[in-house]
């Protein structure tokens, strides 16, 4: 029986497709990054006192007029199905039970219709800005009617980092499984090339000349909060205060992005 995260990871091991685990677990060039992460956690200690009445405890807090049990909420992660059938489903009802708030990937095997429809909490969407304008207007239009609160702006990808793994295995989304949030573009608008992986796809796709600039345009097509995940100095910090930007999500990616 898993008690902790740790016990969970051995178990995918165990049952996962090899390139689906090595998708989910790894990071970018040497993997560096990765492990301080996990290394950065082991290193906070918090002080404590003692003799306080500890017999109700209380961790809600809230987040952009959302109140939520605890102040930790479910980064995006992509492709969920490779994990279980139920992929994003299960997450988001997870979620709502929990009291809690799912950020949802723009690369999500399940529609962002069918997630905010299985949770009970507030659901936030992760988006990707596409070359093509018009394919991402569209997605933040299918996000918004699907009744999203909030699009949390990946500003840390204009390309893909070197995930050696995804590289070794050759890694591509599993027959049956879909970017189920893009099957309104016609194939001919994306550029799917056979074997390229998930690197070349975003390659091909995204738009590595995003810049601060595209914040007044999603601006003037969302009158939804929009926060950037990805910031990961003072610096752009600042600038996104000046950008008037409702939130940050300080983040390296889990490593996936730029190594050291
Ligand atoms: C997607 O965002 C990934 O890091 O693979």
């Amino acid at each position: 029986e898993p008690i902790n995260i740790s016990d969970f990871e051995i178990l995918a091991k165990e049952k996962l497709d090899k390139k689906a685990f090595d998708y989910y677990s790894s990071g970018a060039d040497e993997e560096i990054t990765l492990k301080e992460n996990c290394n950065a956690f082991k290193r906070i200690f918090l002080k404590y006192r003692v003799l306080v009445d500890v017999s109700k405890r209380d961790l809600s807090t809230e987040i952009l007029g959302h109140k939520i049990s605890m102040p930790v909420i479910i980064a995006p992660t992509a492709f969920q199905k490779m994990a279980n059938a139920d992929g994003e489903v299960a997450t988001a009802k997870a979620a709502g039970k929990a009291g809690n708030i799912m950020i949802l990937s723009t690369l999500s095997n399940t529609s962002v219709e069918e997630v905010v429809k299985a949770t009970s909490g507030p659901v936030w969407f992760q988006l990707y800005v596409f070359r093509d304008r018009e394919i991402t207007k569209e997605l933040i239009k299918k996000a918004e009617a699907a009744g999203v609160k909030a699009i949390v702006l990946t500003v840390d990808a204009p390309l893909l980092g070197q995930r050696e793994r995804d590289k070794r295995n050759k890694f591509n989304l599993p027959q049956g499984l879909e970017i189920t949030n893009l099957s309104f573009v016609s194939k001919s608008n994306l550029i799917v090339k056979n074997d390229s992986g998930l690197a070349g796809y975003v390659t091909e796709n995204l738009d590595p000349s995003l810049s601060w600039k595209d914040i007044d345009w999603l601006r003037s097509v969302t009158t939804l909060p929009i926060i950037l995940k990805g910031i990961a100095c003072k610096e752009d910090a600042l600038l996104a205060v000046e950008y008037d930007i409702e939130g940050i999500v300080v983040s390296n990616h889990g490593g996936r992005q730029l190594d050291t």
